[in-house]
């Protein structure tokens, strides 16, 4: 069963930008496209770039190590660059916390 963990505050990710985080041993990229939050993996299945050093662009997400780009919504793959997804992961805001749903590992 899935539990909702904090991993930041809505400040802390200002609009039109992202940052990752570590979590329970993900890494995470938490994205804010003027208000809409996203959580997706960091990790671009590429070559294993964060994906926090990208560029957001519109509803998508851009590598910058070699192009790749990921749709915010559900992590497709947009390019042949990647031929897997981004991991997604459900998001939850309360008051100024910022809350991720974890799968359960055991
Ligand atoms: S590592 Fe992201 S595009 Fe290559």
């Amino acid at each position: 069963m899935a539990q909702f963990v904090k991993v930041t505050t809505v400040d802390d990710v200002p609009p039109e930008t992202m940052k990752g985080f570590e979590v329970e041993n993900l890494d995470i990229v938490v994205v804010n496209t003027g208000g809409q939050f996203y959580a997706l993996s960091n990790i671009c299945t590429h070559a294993f770039c964060y994906m926090s050093y990208g560029i957001i662009d519109g509803d998508a997400i851009i590598c910058t190590c070699h192009g790749a780009d990921y749709a915010l919504e559900d992590g497709k793959s947009l390019s042949t660059m990647a031929d897997k997804p981004l991991a997604t992961y459900e998001i939850r805001i309360n008051g100024n916390d910022i809350s991720i749903s974890i799968p359960d590992q055991s």
